[in-house]
């Protein structure tokens, strides 16, 4: 069977809120680019090409269009409007999914992620259908209930990232179900659909930048 051809949603529709500040996270500047930027050019950076599907809100649209136009980024890429939550992001995105493909379905906040774990990701997503990454926390986790708290066992718990990859069918399927603010995540819909989801070993420090404290995380490891 020959390789299906490979794509990225990258989802950056946020508004970013719990960064404070106007400029949503993923569009502020790092070393004289975009955080959003930093992130997709992983992607362009494999061995194989990657179609690219950039997620942003319609009011981010323009200015988006005009950063890559006037840096010479990107010249061909989709770019479908936000919705009102992260699974209408991706359900929009879909639409520009050719059947038959793979997808990597990431967050545009996660820059630190390498060329080496996305190949290994969509490898895993091909053969299996679904795969996610996983890290096993290593601190102790706790489950709170109003004032009360209880320890988890933290061999069962795993704390999972993206890029969630997915073949074309599986994902497209999925999104079919109504909303539920129980999903998180991509994986979270696969499994609601029917599929039993597939952990890989997640990469360590391809944290989601959240809070000030991350974005000055990233102008060390970025600039
Ligand atoms: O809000 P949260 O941290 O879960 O966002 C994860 C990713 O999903 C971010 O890259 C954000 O820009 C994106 N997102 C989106 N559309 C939304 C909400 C979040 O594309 N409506």
């Amino acid at each position: 069977m020959d390789a299906r051809k490979k794509y990225a949603i990258i989802v950056a529709a946020g508004s970013g809120t719990r960064m404070g500040g106007d400029t949503p996270k993923q569009f502020i500047g790092i070393g004289g680019k975009p955080l959003l930027r930093h992130t997709i050019e992983r992607f362009l950076s494999l061995s194989f090409p990657v179609g690219i599907i950039v997620v942003v809100n319609q009011e981010k649209k323009e200015y988006w269009k005009d950063y890559c136009r006037q840096s010479g980024f990107l010249e061909r890429y989709a770019i479908p409007s936000g919705g009102i939550t992260r699974f209408h992001s991706v359900q929009n995105a879909l639409q520009y999914l050719p059947d038959d493909s793979v997808v990597a379905v990431h967050d545009g906040v996660r820059p630190f992620v390498t060329a080496e774990f996305l190949e290994k990701m969509f490898t895993a997503g091909e053969e299996m259908g679904n795969a996610i990454p996983a890290i096993a926390p290593v601190e102790t986790v706790r489950e709170v209930s109003g004032p009360e708290s209880y320890v988890l066992k933290r061999d069962d718990i795993r704390l999972i990232q993206t890029p969630q990859v997915f073949r074309s069918e599986v994902i497209k399927a999925a999104y079919k179900l109504p909303y539920d603010p129980a999903f998180t995540d991509d994986a979270s819909v696969v499994e609601a659909a029917g599929w039993r989801i597939n952990l890989v070993e997640g990469l360590k420090y391809n944290i989601k930048i959240t809070t000030p404290e991350d974005l000055a995380l990233a102008r060390l490891r970025l600039e």
